[in-house]
């Protein structure tokens, strides 16, 4: 199954709930939601969204040195920052984002500022061995018509990894969860051998945002045969 993509993509950020080694305890068993704020400001990253995907790799060991890594919505660039940090020297981060990301990148880091509901084929773009999205809409507050437009980020992203994540790669990509939730885990499912969804403890309590996992991306169907002439 293709992944169903009615109109262009929202614009954005947003989503949220939790992860990270020290998180001190809020009465009643949650956590204070600007513990990772604080966090993520004195460990130098840009925006505390870090602990998802560190969360995320912690538990199931996705990055590793010397990856090629395509960071989707990508400012502004805690992903990239983290994601250098364990791809190492020998391998490259590139962060696309519609707005423009204004830190320093690391020397293995490069930014492109494009919007990707513009650009139907990037395959130019080159081959990676991890495709990362936390592209997000502006939330309007109206929950069906922001689940909606969340859900067209989602399948871009699922598009981007048919045109250039290698066999056997992985995908994270997140979803405001909702009416089309399980489209876009089905069409995850056709594209990868295992699905994973994590709700991470750095998501914002008051989010509905989920991450869907793909683990190791299905080789391309092979084309139908030419049917013999006679
Ligand atoms: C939650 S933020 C990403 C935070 C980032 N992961 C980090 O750690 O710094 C979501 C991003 O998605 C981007 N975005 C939304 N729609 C997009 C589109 N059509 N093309 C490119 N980026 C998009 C927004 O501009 C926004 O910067």
């Amino acid at each position: 199954m293709s992944p169903r993509r009615p109109r262009r993509g929202g614009r954005g950020s947003g989503g949220g709930r939790r992860s990270a080694a020290a998180r001190p305890k809020r009465r009643g068993g949650g956590r204070p939601q600007d513990h990772f704020g604080d966090l993520a400001k004195q460990q130098g990253y840009p925006a505390r969204a870090v602990f998802k995907l560190e969360e995320i790799d912690r538990r199931l060991k996705l990055l590793r040195r010397g990856q090629r890594v395509l960071d989707l919505g990508a400012a502004p660039g805690s992903w990239c920052l983290y994601a250098s940090k364990q791809v190492g020297d020998e391998g490259s981060v590139l962060g696309v984002d519609l707005k423009e990301i204004t830190i320093a990148p690391p020397a293995n880091v490069r930014f492109e500022q494009r919007d990707l509901g513009e650009s139907e084929n990037i395959s130019g773009i080159g081959q990676f061995d991890v495709v990362l999205s936390d592209m997000a809409p502006s939330t309007s507050g109206m929950r069906h018509r922001d689940q909606y437009l969340s859900y067209e980020l989602y399948c871009m992203a699922l598009s981007v990894c048919d045109q250039t994540l290698a066999p056997g790669g992985s995908f994270v990509g997140k979803i405001f969860q909702g009416a089309e939730f399980p489209d876009a885990r089905k069409a995850t499912a056709e594209r990868f051998e295992k699905v994973r969804i994590f709700k991470p403890e750095a998501s914002r309590d008051e989010s509905y945002e989920v991450f869907l996992v793909g683990l190791g991306k299905r080789a391309p169907a092979p084309r139908d045969p030419t049917p013999l002439q006679g």
